[in-house]
């Protein structure tokens, strides 16, 4: 079966706000599409991996004329790409060369809250270095790394500050899927920007409390990329590091192809598509076969009417690999006997979003939840179903499964770990939440003005045998 939807609830979609700012069609030449090079680790044993995270200021040449002026991990734009890998104990020194202070959060990672996880309550001030170190005890995945000062997440995003977190693990390391970074695994961080005076981003002039959009697509932070296709399939690790654009993923030919992971994993089977729309912070792994191309011949990823990547296909050798029908088991997981269902409410639109009724205040603990219960969260968007907007619903410090859209089935492509869900104007998504590890997590909506803008809460996951009280950090301790 070949999907041929978008799953979401078009009234809700992007294209419908008040605010939204269409794509333009780049006009500069076709540049090659860059691949962030792999952070190289300061020091790796059999057990241990050591890396350096600089959050740097920079310079870059995204249009003909005047630099821009960015902000990177590693890099002048966006991050160099981390692999950890599943079992390994991590060490990161998380050094601060920006003029103000920032974190660094793990999306998508289960690592203790709300120190090492790097939301609010870890701040680096400029010039310091911190350090940090977790054991890696997750599945292979794509997840990512964005900074999160509360209440400047957007704009530091906005500078640059993204990069891709790729976790390997020895399951995802016998599947048949291509894995040669920067030939047929290639990263692609989906974002948009608009370019004002001298090239330069200026955050204040576009802002927009339901999110801030730019006429301009970056991808990789290329503007108009293409990548020559040396293999048959390609496999695309697709990241929306948007602020608050939404993404109708499709070829210009309608060409098939097999999403094979989700935010938290490798899926249980591949579902096949020629359509995937991405909400802010979902990713999506797929494969693309281009076995019926020739050498010669193009193919573009669009959205909507936009191109976003021009794919040039170069001779390539045969390669007749077929994708198992079955890909990974995900652990057997019943809800703890016994245990109410958490309802939690994403409510309101621009200056008056709240979760629950209420805005994030970094020193509330909003909800508490025994490590390793597996609890029944509902997640309902209270927004008009006429016009309302898709608030997507993320977790830190654990990986959740979909179980249902209004007592419904979910979308075929949610049967896999997810830490991050759209959810509907006047829907119920039902979610199954299980935290490994104690600490304080954030979850809030990942339209990151809203994020900001106070649709934000956090639950302590807590050992009843080992209380734990938290320094939790105020805006006014920043
Ligand atoms: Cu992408 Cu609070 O995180
Ligand atoms: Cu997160
Ligand atoms: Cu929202």
């Amino acid at each position: 079966k070949v999907y041929t939807d978008y799953f979401f609830d078009e009234p809700a979609y992007n294209t419908h706000d008040g605010g939204y700012i269409p794509l333009k069609t780049p006009t500069v030449e076709p540049q090659p599409l860059a691949v962030p090079p792999l952070l190289k680790p300061d020091k790796q044993t059999a057990t241990d991996d050591y890396y350096t995270v600089t959050a740097e200021t920079s310079e870059t040449q995204f249009l003909p004329g005047k630099k821009t002026k960015t902000w990177g991990y590693n890099a002048g734009f966006l991050g160099q790409t981390l692999v950890f890998r599943n079992g390994k104990h991590t060490h990161i020194d998380l050094e601060n060369k920006l003029p103000e202070l920032t974190t660094f959060h793990w999306h998508g990672l289960d690592v203790p809250g709300p120190i090492t996880d790097g939301g609010c309550h870890a701040p680096v001030y400029p010039g310091q270095t911190n350090h940090i170190d977790f054991d890696v005890m997750q599945p292979a995945a794509t997840t990512w790394l964005h900074a999160h000062p509360c209440p400047s997440t957007a704009t530091q995003v906005w500078k640059g500050l993204a990069a891709m977190v790729i976790i390997k693990d020895d399951v995802e390391d016998q599947l048949p899927f291509p894995r040669n970074y920067g030939v047929d695994d290639i990263p692609l961080v989906l974002q948009d920007r608009e370019f004002h005076a001298d090239n330069q981003f200026d955050y204040r002039a576009d802002y927009d409390p339901d999110g801030v959009q730019g006429h301009t697509a970056l991808i990789n932070g290329t503007i108009n990329p293409y990548f020559d296709v040396t293999t048959q399939r390609v496999r695309l690790r697709i990241l929306n590091g948007s602020n608050r654009r939404e993404w109708r993923l499709h070829f210009n030919d309608d060409l098939e192809f097999a999403q094979v992971g989700s935010d938290g994993g490798i899926m249980p089977a591949p579902v096949y598509m020629n359509k995937v729309m991405m909400t802010c912070a979902e990713r999506d792994e797929i494969i693309v076969d281009f076995g019926a191309y020739k050498p010669g011949d193009e193919v573009a990823l669009m959205t909507d009417e936009t191109p976003l990547v021009h794919f040039r296909i170069k001779a390539f050798e045969p390669d007749d690999t077929q994708l198992p029908d079955h890909l990974v088991d995900l652990p057997a997981e019943t809800p703890t006997p016994g245990l109410p269902v958490r309802t939690i409410t994403m409510d309101g639109m621009d200056e008056e979003v709240a979760m629950d009724g209420k805005k994030f205040d970094m020193q509330r603990i909003d909800a508490r939840q025994k490590v390793h219960d597996v609890a029944i969260w509902d997640i309902n968007n209270t927004n008009s179903t006429e016009n309302g907007m898709v608030h997507p619903f993320h977790v830190h410090g654990t990986q959740f499964r979909v179980l249902s859209r209004n007592g419904g089935p979910v979308y075929p492509n949610e049967h896999g770990l997810k830490d991050t869900v759209g959810v509907n104007p006047g829907e119920t998504v039902r979610i199954q939440v299980r935290f490994d590890l104690t600490g304080v997590y954030m979850y809030h909506c990942h339209i990151i003005e809203h994020e900001d803008g106070g649709m934000m809460a956090q639950i302590e996951s807590y050992d009843p045998d080992h209380p734990k009280t938290y320094h939790l950090m105020d805006m006014d301790t920043l």
